[in-house]
């Protein structure tokens, strides 16, 4: 049976969001742009009204919202700031109008007794610094160690939960590869280097942050999926296994000590082509938590003909099981796969599930979402972690995703993920049955 005391007091239960999916206000108060203007700018399905522009009206209902993640009982918020909303080039001039924004939405979270998450990177590098190369050029850590400076010193005395990136295997990966996210680019020749640069920001950011916000816990977030070969032929096995050296093992290795996964995956021995005299040792990290957001998990089978990988994900709709509106299986097992598996590197600390949930077609019918689909994930998955906790795993808490429905990066707004429904008429909220269940859940003491 699931219940919230078999997770402890001290659990950790909150829900998270980030400033380029549901701020909006995109170009208000002295914000610059980012990849993520830009890139659907340019793109034929994010174009007008598709693109981030209004997200979920963040930057202007967070009262609301803030007081709704409080009604369904939430202690903690994740949310991450605007690297060009308080540096509009990315560097330089500082815009006041920005950083007050932040200030008035942490000491709303205060006020209400909900401890703020800060994720200092969520994907929208200011178009400023895309313009002279983005992550694919060094002088990124430099703008970034810059960038950490000013947020930990202006937030830090409020702000004490960090963290450094957001997914990096999904921004380089999806981004500077596949060129299917902001920037769009393309290729080992960018995605190398953009892989390389914010693996060094995860040690750099580490520091800053240590340097100036006393008692502070550290941490980073990192996707991960459940990997499983199609068959047990020796060929689809050493293809599931160049897959979770891809999707799983990529940034947290290399933050661990052990370098990158080229035993694995030969292709990224062309990484070292990009190293300076000092990044072996720069690194490792030493962070008190490591964020894991695993939804799903992936079938792989070899083939030939895929670039590198020589691997292929097997979509869930052709696998025939139930599968949320991203086409992503639902598998409640991956939980445990994924906590066992960063569990087991020994320098790992606490784990924080910084993101789980799942988008699926909700409908408005009288006024109320009757999300029964998200539910049980929720409640499968969280049966899982219970499970983890009580055989004394490090799993220290967990955050849904999302708290409201918001832009869903290369696919719009059509998949929903909220506990929140938004009307992105007139952006009005409605509690969804799940957020409901979640408050329920939250307020019961055995
Ligand atoms: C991970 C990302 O951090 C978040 O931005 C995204 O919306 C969710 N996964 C769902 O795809």
């Amino acid at each position: 049976m699931l219940t919230r005391r078999a997770f402890g007091d001290d659990f950790i239960w909150g829900a998270a969001t980030s400033a380029a999916q549901s701020e909006g206000a995109w170009n208000e108060d002295g914000r610059g742009p980012s990849i993520w203007d830009t890139f659907a700018a340019q793109s034929k399905n994010l174009s007008g009204n598709n693109g981030p522009a209004k997200g979920s009206d963040f930057y202007h209902q967070y009262p609301n919202d803030i007081r709704l993640l409080g009604l369904l009982g939430f202690k903690n918020f994740r949310f991450s700031i605007s690297w060009s909303r308080i540096l509009p080039n990315g560097h330089g001039r500082i815009n006041q109008k920005g950083l007050s924004f932040y200030h008035r939405l942490i000491d709303l979270c205060l006020l209400k007794g909900i401890t703020p998450w800060c994720t200092l990177y969520h994907w929208d590098l200011p178009q400023a610094l895309q313009d002279k190369g983005g992550w694919a050029n060094r002088d990124i850590i430099n703008y970034f160690e810059d960038y950490v400076h000013l947020v930990t010193n202006e937030f830090g005395d409020k702000v004490k939960h960090w963290m450094v990136l957001n997914e990096p295997t999904a921004f380089t990966g999806v981004g500077y590869f596949l060129g299917l996210h902001a920037p769009g680019k393309r290729g080992l020749s960018q995605f190398l280097p953009a892989m390389h640069h914010a693996a060094l920001c995860q040690p750099i950011g580490e520091m800053v942050i240590r340097s100036n916000v006393p008692n502070s816990y550290v941490g980073t977030t990192y996707s991960c999926t459940g990997i499983h070969p199609h068959s047990q032929s020796v060929q689809d096995v050493q293809a599931a296994e160049r897959m979770d050296a891809m999707l799983n093992r990529l940034f947290v290795e290399p933050a661990m000590g052990l370098g990158y996964p080229v035993k694995s995956l030969p292709v990224l021995r062309k990484v070292y082509d990009y190293f300076g005299p000092n990044d072996e040792k720069i690194l490792p990290c030493n962070f008190d938590f490591i964020g894991l957001q695993p939804y799903t998990r992936e079938v792989v089978s070899h083939r030939f003909i895929i670039p590198y990988l020589q691997a292929r994900l097997i979509p869930a709709n052709e696998r025939s099981v139930q599968h949320t509106a991203m086409n992503w299986e639902v598998y409640p097992p991956v939980m445990r796969e994924m906590v066992e598996k960063f569990a087991a590197y020994s320098n790992v600390k606490d784990i924080i599930i910084t993101e789980n949930g799942a988008a699926f077609p909700d409908q408005v019918i009288d006024g109320r979402i009757d999300d029964q689909q998200r539910q049980s994930y929720f409640v499968n998955h969280l049966k899982e972690l219970q499970n983890c906790v009580l055989d004394g795993l490090p799993v220290k808490g967990y955050f849904v995703w999302s708290l409201t429905d918001n832009f869903e990066w290369a696919e719009s707004y059509r998949p929903r993920f909220g506990l929140i429904y938004v009307d992105y008429e007139d952006q009005t909220r409605i509690v969804k049955d799940s957020g409901y269940w979640f408050q329920r859940f939250l307020s019961k003491t055995n």
